[in-house]
């Protein structure tokens, strides 16, 4: 193995993943476990040089003060309780917290500073043949960041021992099935499979105008489309997943209670009992990201911008049609074409269309044309959490008002929203 690694055990902490991005912003890969990590687990993990057991205010489950226990107490290894009732663990001062680290991580540990992307990738591209052997390796590709570093972390450990099914719902943006045809079938000369199941899908969506149900529609007939292929594939032993990081902090963990559950897949049939494989999800998005680009993925994939995984689905307001579902994705297509000719790709955090179930009259040809209304969205956060607008300029966005009316159809007005987030939601859904 390439790299060391220092362990980070929860002991109810909030900031283990900061912990741990600081140790890594150092050169040294970090992980966080369970504080109950067995000696058999411990063992399996690679290039660990030293352990961490970090306290703090979530300590006490269930009424038990949680601790590690032999495995790593007995495990020889150097291990640093940091954990100061009440008080934050380490410093708040950046330069006596960093001196702090720094002297366990280097001092007491003896770490070397080898974390980067193609260690990385030597390493789990390992770890993965481990787990695997000869067996087979099932992915849901759906063509987001986070499926397509795990798909080519995959191709590049096991080869044709991966299957990946892309199911084309009807709801991505457009050209987004066929570069995922393109990179993987093509470019990497992956075992793909291209499901096109757009006429499932919206015959299943014709009528409902409910988003909550919507979205219901659209996650369970994903997973029936996606059985139904495993179901027609033999020997598949394991299910890879795209699972990262902040995923995991969502779901919760034993100290800390779930925000929201997370499937990436979920909900698959009992009796198609895969083992997982999820190399990415010590990982945190910039993190995947640059995975991403030393595996070779093409920008264009790996710095996308969010996308909701119910797609389109989320911005064609109402029930769903077909022809508004087009004029959304033709309309997303010119947006983001005039943001990477004005160099403001990269620079907006997220810029999408949506058009809402109405229409209004207006004038076409000299006659009175009663069509649909496009909205631009177009903001910039953090954490998702609040937005702000972004100052889009003014004659660029005339220009793609004249863009879109005279190229999209059916479409006869652009609005802009002006909106932060709260009032509004990011989505208009
Ligand atoms: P809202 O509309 O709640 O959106 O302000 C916040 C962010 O979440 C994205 N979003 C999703 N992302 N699956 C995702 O992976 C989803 O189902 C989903 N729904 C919303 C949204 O695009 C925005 O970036």
């Amino acid at each position: 193995m390439k790299q060391d690694m220092i362990l980070i055990l929860d002991l109810g902490s909030e900031e283990n993943p900061k912990i741990a991005r600081e140790i890594r912003a150092m050169g040294v890969y970090t992980e966080i476990h369970a504080h109950d990590i067995t000696a058999q687990e411990l063992a399996a993990l690679p290039g660990v040089k030293g352990i961490i057991l970090n306290g703090g205010p979530n300590r006490v489950v269930d009424g038990v003060e949680i601790d590690a226990g032999e495995a790593v107490y007995g495990s020889g290894l150097p291990v640093l309780c940091a954990d100061h009732k009440g008080a934050p663990a380490w410093p708040a001062d950046g330069t006596l917290r960093e001196a702090a680290l720094r002297d366990f991580v280097f001092g007491t540990c003896g770490a070397q500073a080898n974390w980067n992307m193609e260690n990385f990738i030597a390493d789990q591209v390992e770890l993965i043949r481990r787990q695997v052997g000869d067996k087979k390796v099932l992915l849901a590709l759906s063509g987001g960041v986070d499926s397509s570093v795990v798909a080519a972390l995959l191709i590049k450990a096991i080869g044709k021992q991966l299957t990946c099914v892309h199911v084309n719902h009807g709801l991505l943006r457009k050209g987004e099935p066929e570069q995922v045809v393109q990179v993987f079938r093509h470019e990497m000369d992956a075992n793909l499979i291209y499901v096109d199941a757009v006429d499932r899908f919206l015959d299943k969506l014709a009528g409902v105008a409910d988003p909550e149900r919507k979205r219901k529609i659209i996650g369970a007939e994903f997973i029936r489309v996606f059985e139904e292929e495993a179901r027609k594939l033999e020997g598949i032993e394991f299910l890879a997943q795209g699972t990262i990081y902040p995923d995991i902090i969502e779901s919760g963990t034993k100290t800390v209670k779930a925000v929201k559950s997370h499937h990436n897949v979920g909900g698959l049939p009992e009796d198609l009992n895969f083992a997982l494989v999820e190399p990415l999800k010590m990982l945190f998005k910039d993190e995947v990201r640059a995975c991403g680009k030393a595996l070779g993925l093409p920008d264009g994939m790996v710095y996308r911008q969010p996308f909701p995984g119910p797609g389109l689905g989320v911005r064609c307001l109402g029930a769903i049609t077909r022809d508004r579902l087009e004029a959304v994705r033709e309309s997303d297509a010119i947006l983001r074409e005039e943001f990477a000719k004005n160099g403001l790709e990269g620079k907006v955090w997220q810029y999408f269309t949506a058009i809402p179930d109405l229409k209004s009259v207006g004038v076409r040809d000299n006659r009175r044309a009663d069509e649909w209304c496009v909205i631009i969205r177009a903001v910039n956060t953090v954490d998702a959490m609040t937005a702000t607008v972004e100052n889009v300029p003014f004659d660029l966005l005339q220009h793609i008002t004249a863009r879109i009316t005279a190229e999209v159809k059916g479409v006869n007005r652009v609005l802009f929203d002006l909106t932060p987030k709260p009032t509004g939601t990011i989505e208009w859904e």
